[in-house]
């Protein structure tokens, strides 16, 4: 496994920018699965930045979302569609068609899933999963359990989950109980995986996801089994690794 670590957040960024811009340039049509939250905005918009100076094409490129959450319209501020739109989409080429996010606001969730399973079959193989980790080791919205699901699927929050995202939600009760993931075989299928984590909340996590044993209670472990994965960590998420230290 290959695991770099950075003084600086923006380090990082610059660092994973780079990386996928080189994807593109080899592979203008990459096909690319994206993930929301907190810790890629800055990786985003560095994308951002470097398109706008003329350095970065998605015209050709395709996207997968990991997820979204069920019951929010897609217009609400919350939704991860809102998200992609603010923090890339609206400020890059790439084609609408080419944009897939699981719709969570449709009335029968178990035909979404089966939809979005039939178009990541369609793609075939994502090149280049990005990916980050809740605190409790959930990787897109798999969260751990005895057995995980290896297609797209529903899933009930856990309540840390819930807790931890309830910061960029009014109130903790808005944060919607179930969300539509990507399952485990997709995500693992991915030809190369940019796993990301910032912050000292994620230090524990991350010694367990990749120092740990593997199990489906930690579903950041299984990571620890995909061939061609690059794991990006400022300090302070490396900051209890015991024996995957190489600072870049
Ligand atoms: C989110 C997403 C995950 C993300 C994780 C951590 O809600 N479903 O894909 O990796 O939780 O989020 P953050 O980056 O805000 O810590």
């Amino acid at each position: 496994m290959n695991v770099k670590i950075f003084e600086k957040a923006e380090q990082l960024n610059q660092y994973a920018a780079t990386f996928i811009t080189q994807q593109i340039k080899i592979k203008p049509n990459l096909k690319m699965g994206m993930a929301t939250g907190r810790t890629p905005i800055g990786l985003y918009e560095e994308l951002v930045r470097q398109h706008i100076a003329g350095a970065l094409s998605f015209s050709q490129v395709s996207m997968y979302n990991l997820d979204e959450y069920i019951g929010l319209p897609r217009q609400h501020d919350q939704s991860f569609y809102s998200f992609m739109k603010r923090h890339l989409i609206n400020h890059i080429d790439v084609k609408r068609h080419n944009l897939h996010i699981p719709n969570g606001s449709v009335a029968n969730m178990n035909e979404e899933a089966d939809r979005y399973d039939k178009l990541l079959l369609q793609a075939e193989q994502l090149d280049l999963q990005i990916l980050g980790i809740g605190t409790n080791g959930h990787i897109g919205f798999n969260e751990p359990d005895q057995k995980l699901i290896g297609g797209t699927h529903v899933v009930e929050l856990t309540n840390e989950t819930k807790w931890a995202n309830s910061k960029d939600f009014e109130k903790a009760e808005d944060v919607p109980s179930y969300a539509i993931t990507m399952g485990l075989r997709d995500i693992m299928r991915s030809k190369k995986i940019l796993f990301i984590a910032l912050g000292k909340e994620k230090a524990e996590i991350i010694q367990e996801a990749f120092e740990g044993n593997i199990s489906t209670w930690c579903p950041g472990s299984l990571l620890q089994l995909h061939p061609d994965i690059m794991v990006l960590l400022d300090k302070e998420a490396a900051s209890l690794l015991t024996y995957n230290k190489s600072p870049c």
